[in-house]
């Protein structure tokens, strides 16, 4: 597909045209991925960051929130509740840091969740920018797949949405090397920024296709009031980034059909069905948050998000009831790679 066709789709306002956009996205999942969700559990370890992005609720600079780290027993105990309820995987999430403290805990706990589960259960990372030495400890320690969104592929738009410390260039480097290593990668962007164009969005779906990319996580932009974004609150038009969201991960279906596309929480904070909409867009993966509930109100990235006071059974059994709405099925126990990395793996060998 050419820039100008995917520009062309997400200009797309008749509810007729953006229906059928949807619909030809769901069948190209079904011959690819097939019907089944595939859940990834996140535990939300740390609300500690050492980043300052302009958009985001747990900046460094945010003084208004109380930070928290999870001990590694907590970590353990979420992860083992994962298993035992046949969750795949899970996604160890939190704000970056990369003092040895850190790196060595994670590495504990990855390790002694594989031995718990006898190497069963799969274990993502989402825990920023670091050194190859440290995504390689963390590699072999058993982590398999890494999350790490670019924001925006832009260099304008993205050195407006972070200080100047940040580095567009320092991120594509870490996910060339998180491939070169062996991780399944995933990447993603934020949809509805203050100052994105359809272009841009455009563009950010070439990203993912040259750079053969294997798992996708975006999301709509919700506006955080404690953010230097607050600024723009009353420009951001969140339902028309929610729609915007559906319409990327349709096309990005429709472009590269045999990856995993999460759909993800914050288009549920826009709208309740929302996680449901993505799946019907093309979606593929739904990542439940089974942080305690003590912790869940203390890691919010953005206004509104959902499941604040439901502890993690309540969010599986709403979960279950809402994907049996829509026909799916859940993968339970698997750990739903996607059909593209095997394949890139594969060829390697
Ligand atoms: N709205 C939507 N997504 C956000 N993120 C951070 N802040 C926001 C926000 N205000 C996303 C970023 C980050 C991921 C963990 O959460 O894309 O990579
Ligand atoms: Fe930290 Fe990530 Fe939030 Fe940036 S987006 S402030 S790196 S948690």
């Amino acid at each position: 597909m050419k820039k100008k066709e995917i520009v062309e789709l997400l200009s797309l306002k008749e509810p007729e045209a953006v229906r059928s956009l949807y619909e030809r996205a769901y069948a190209t999942k079904l011959k690819t991925v097939g019907n089944k969700v595939y859940f990834r559990g996140i535990i939300e370890y740390s609300n500690i960051c050492t980043k300052n992005c302009y958009y985001c609720g747990i900046r460094r600079e945010n003084q208004k929130n109380s930070r928290y780290e999870m001990s590694s027993k907590e970590v353990i105990e979420a992860g083992l509740w994962a298993f035992e309820n046949r969750y795949g995987s899970v996604v160890i999430q939190s704000g970056e840091r990369n003092d040895k403290q850190f790196v060595d805990k994670i590495k504990g706990i990855i390790k002694e969740l594989k031995t718990l589960t006898s190497g069963k259960l799969g274990i993502t990372l989402s825990l920023g920018e670091q050194s190859r030495e440290v995504f390689e400890e963390w590699y072999v320690a058993g982590a398999h797949r890494y999350l790490l969104r670019i924001e925006t592929t832009n260099p304008e738009l993205y050195s407006k949405c972070h200080p100047s410390d940040h580095s567009m260039l320092k991120r594509l480097d870490c996910l060339r090397i998180l491939k070169e290593i062996g991780y399944q990668t995933g990447t993603g962007v934020m949809i509805g920024l203050p100052g994105q164009t359809l272009s841009h969005l455009a563009d950010d779906i070439l990203f993912f296709r040259d750079f053969d990319i294997d798992m996708i996580g975006m999301g709509p932009y919700v506006i955080h009031q404690e953010t230097p974004f607050s600024r723009y609150k009353d420009k951001v038009d969140h339902e028309e980034n929610l729609q915007l969201s559906l319409k990327m991960i349709a096309i990005t279906r429709l472009i590269m059909p045999d990856i995993n596309i999460a759909s993800t929480t914050a288009l549920q904070a826009i709208n309740p069905q929302g996680r449901e909409m993505g799946l019907k867009a093309g979606a593929n993966i739904i990542m439940p948050v089974i942080t305690d509930i003590k912790y869940r109100k203390s890691y919010q990235l953005y206004n509104n998000k959902p499941c604040l006071d439901e502890n993690s059974d309540m969010c599986k059994s709403c979960l279950e009831g809402r994907i049996a709405t829509i026909g799916e099925e859940i993968g339970y126990s698997e750990w739903g790679d996607s059909p593209h990395f095997t394949g890139r793996k594969n060829d390697k060998v």
